[in-house]
């Protein structure tokens, strides 16, 4: 079995973060989310991957290389634009030829077991087999109505009345046969090649299609709160480890990781969070749920439930919360208290609530 595992698309909805960064490489809990997704592809036991990139193909190339520190080959094939899921098993198709393959969302995060699904898949080769979980926004996904053994009846892409509350996660098992199927399907309202489309022409051809129920953690990271929702769970299941310096005026409560080449000076550090390697915390209150990148350098800041990516600077500002912090943002808060000066990006989002300072 081969993987085609999707990193292109534009990751609107997190701009202006995905203007520079390919949110498929945004980090929670310290890992970009992409690395977490070829984990899971190599424990599925595969060992051929087409990965599709768009225009941030460079970045990725550059973190992922050619796959062999993740025992995988990987063969990097581009997308010029986001022409939907179906678009891409095409542009995959001579990389897959007649094999069977695991597609992979590069966004999406799963915590718990398929490779049950992938062996079953294995054995019994339907046309597809689904991984599917419940949600209470059906509507937000791709949908699948199922039978009493599994079978998958009927799919409905983002439905304004989805056929059932079960999402279709990013994990599918196909045969070639989706390769035909992708061929025969016309662009959505949306203008783009859907898989659930493709997914639709198997089942009205009569060929099986079936479903897992996925009972582990899952997250698509399109947006922030999922992305801060899968850095809080992530987070937790860290075990404590200090490898960096903590000073004796500091306190480290929870689970906390303090990576090598870090240092905490008189700071509260409230687990579960993460202070990535060679990065400075003085004089500030970190966490709970905060993963802290590389080289970062946070001095009288307050910190809770967001991701600061490597680089960054927060610099007395005390109530920072629910924040995506991109590299080597500078934060500062130093100037008279109620002026702001402020260099963002385009599509930029700042939310400041006045209140007393902690
Ligand atoms: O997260 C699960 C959902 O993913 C499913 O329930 C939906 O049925 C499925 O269509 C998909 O919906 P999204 O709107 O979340 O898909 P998104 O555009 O975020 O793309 C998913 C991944 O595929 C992401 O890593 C970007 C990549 N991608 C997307 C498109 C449209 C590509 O590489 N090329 C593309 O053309």
């Amino acid at each position: 079995m081969k993987a085609l595992v999707l990193a292109g698309g534009t990751g609107s909805r997190l701009h202006p973060l995905t203007f520079s960064l390919p949110k498929q490489l945004i980090p929670v809990a310290g890992r970009p989310v992409l690395e977490l997704c070829l984990e899971n592809v190599r424990e599925l036991g595969v060992r051929e991957v087409g990965l599709i990139v768009g225009e941030h193909a460079g970045q990725i190339a550059d973190v992922l290389g050619d796959g062999s520190r993740f025992g995988l080959r990987i063969t990097y094939l581009h997308q010029d634009r986001p022409a939907g899921l179906a678009h891409c098993v095409l542009l995959a198709s001579d990389f897959l030829g007649d094999e069977d393959f695991v597609m992979y969302l590069g966004d999406n995060v799963l915590v718990g077991d398929v490779t049950a699904a992938a062996e079953r898949f294995r054995a019994e080769r339907p046309a597809a087999r689904l991984m599917v979980a419940k949600v209470s926004q059906p509507s937000c996904y791709g949908v699948a109505e199922l039978d009493a053994d599994d079978a998958v009846l009927s799919v409905a892409e983002k439905a304004e009345k989805p056929p059932s509350d079960l999402a279709i996660i990013g994990v599918y098992f196909f045969t070639a046969a989706i390769i035909e199927a992708a061929r025969g399907i016309e662009p959505s309202a949306r203008g783009e090649l859907e898989i659930t489309d493709a997914i639709a022409a198997l089942i009205d051809a009569g060929l099986p299609v079936v479903a897992s129920r996925f009972s582990g953690m899952w997250k698509d990271t399109g947006t922030v709160e999922e992305l801060l929702e899968c850095n809080r769970s992530l987070l937790s299941e860290l075990p404590s480890r200090v490898d960096g310096e903590v000073d004796a005026e500091s306190v480290l409560r929870g689970t906390v990781v303090v990576e090598a080449g870090a240092s905490v000076v008189r700071s509260t550090i409230q687990g579960p969070a993460l202070i990535g390697a060679g990065s400075r915390v003085t004089d500030s209150r970190i966490g709970p749920s905060v993963s802290i990148g590389q080289d970062c350098v946070l001095t009288g800041a307050g910190v809770t439930d967001s991701i600061v990516m490597a680089g960054a600077t927060v610099r007395g500002l005390a109530e920072v919360t629910g924040s995506l912090i991109g590299r080597e943002s500078e934060l500062d808060s130093t100037s008279a208290p109620s002026t702001h000066r402020l260099l963002l990006g385009d599509r930029s989002r700042l939310g400041l609530t006045a209140g007393p300072a902690r």
